[in-house]
């Protein structure tokens, strides 16, 4: 099964731009309906709180990273399942919208399309998840995914489904020879050591971080402990994100620090996806065969490129609504090089 025609290589890595030729991306993961009420602070357990506005729009960690990657020209397929329902159809079709291939996106007859209901306030935000058919992924949507893999470079994974199908979905793309970005949310338990052999990136958010290390990750100092520890269990790379403080990032040769890209956030629900399609669309570009992860400045211009990504997505409101396209990047990185020039 073909997503695109392989990457475009790139001579120096500080040239990471957005691209103009087919990519290969695959994601196996989540769809959801978000039901978001915007409110003035999140509410306390009992309290009743007045919205100041609702919208019903598509995201699921998984569908929201599909169309990150694919507005920035990755050639991306969806792999997952929806209701037989209303939802499900919206679903699928604004990935299709999105010129996404949604054809190993099933219907499942028992259960209903995920959902999340979501409060934000200026600040922050709280999501509870309903999985719904996302939880009835299952052996045979790995049927489904494995033929992508002739062709995908990169397998994008999140923990919106079944944690044994992820892990048995990183196993085979990794055997197959892929890049595996695994994005650990919702984080509940430690990796299991050999699930972590088969990770070539992997990117908690700050509570993950602190979950799957067993540390606390109140600090960036904590951050990059938590991302060493997690890096020595036989991940490539870590990358603890951080929210406005940017990320920490971990590898074999050391840990550092990039901050965040100064910007006005109106709404961070799926920061951390954009993040993900960012790097996923960004590492696309580089020939696997002969640049490796521990490339240095190679990841730090990956993931300069993801934090621009996220910052957009930042500025705008809703998931897969507020992610950026390349041309948007591109526009923004020549600001933010001027600014620093001037
Ligand atoms: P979510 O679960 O809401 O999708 P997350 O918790 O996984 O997000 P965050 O750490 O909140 O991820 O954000 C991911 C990345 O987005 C950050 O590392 C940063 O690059 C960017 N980002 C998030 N918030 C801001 C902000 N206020 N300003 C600029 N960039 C931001
Ligand atoms: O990461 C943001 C996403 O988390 C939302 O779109 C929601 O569906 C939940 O899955």
């Amino acid at each position: 099964m073909k997503v695109g025609k392989g990457p475009a290589k790139v001579a120096n890595p500080q040239d990471l731009q957005p691209m103009d030729g087919p990519m290969d991306v695959v994601v196996l993961g989540s769809l959801n309906m978000d039901l978001v009420a915007r409110v003035a602070h999140l509410p306390q357990p009992g309290e009743t709180l007045l919205s100041e506005g609702f919208a019903t729009v598509p995201g699921g960690k998984g569908a929201n990273q599909a169309v990150a990657a694919a507005r920035l020209g990755a050639a991306t397929a969806m792999v997952g399942r929806v209701g037989e329902d209303g939802f499900g159809q919206v679903l699928r079709d604004r990935l299709q919208a999105e010129s996404i291939d949604t054809s190993a996106v099933a219907t499942s007859q028992q259960a209903p399309s995920g959902t999340a209901l979501i409060a934000v306030s200026p600040d922050n935000n709280q999501i509870i998840i309903t999985a719904g058919a996302n939880g009835e992924v299952s052996a045979a949507d790995l049927d489904r995914l494995s033929p992508y893999f002739e062709q995908a470079k990169i397998l994008l994974l999140q923990f919106e489904i079944p944690l044994p199908i992820v892990e048995k979905a990183a196993a085979l793309a990794h055997l197959a020879g892929l890049t595996v970005i695994v994005d650990p949310a919702p984080a509940h338990a430690p990796l299991s050591p050999n699930f972590c052999q088969h990770i070539s990136i992997l990117t908690p958010n700050q509570t993950e971080a602190a979950v799957l290390s067993g540390r606390a990750v109140e600090t960036v100092e904590e951050a990059i402990a938590a991302a060493e520890t997690l890096q020595r269990q036989g991940i490539a790379v870590v990358i603890v994100k951080l929210g406005a403080q940017g990320v920490v990032c971990a590898t074999a040769d050391g840990s550092f620090v990039i901050p965040a890209f100064s910007v006005r956030a109106i709404d961070t629900v799926a920061a951390g996806d954009a993040f993900n399609g960012g790097l996923a669309a960004a590492l696309c570009q580089i020939d696997m065969q002969t640049q490796t992860l521990n490339n240095r400045p190679l990841l730090t211009s990956a993931i300069r490129y993801a934090s621009a990504v996220a910052a957009l997505a930042v500025t705008q409101s809703g998931a897969q609504s507020a992610m950026p396209t390349g041309a948007q990047v591109k526009a923004f990185l020549e600001t933010q090089k001027k600014k620093q020039t001037a």
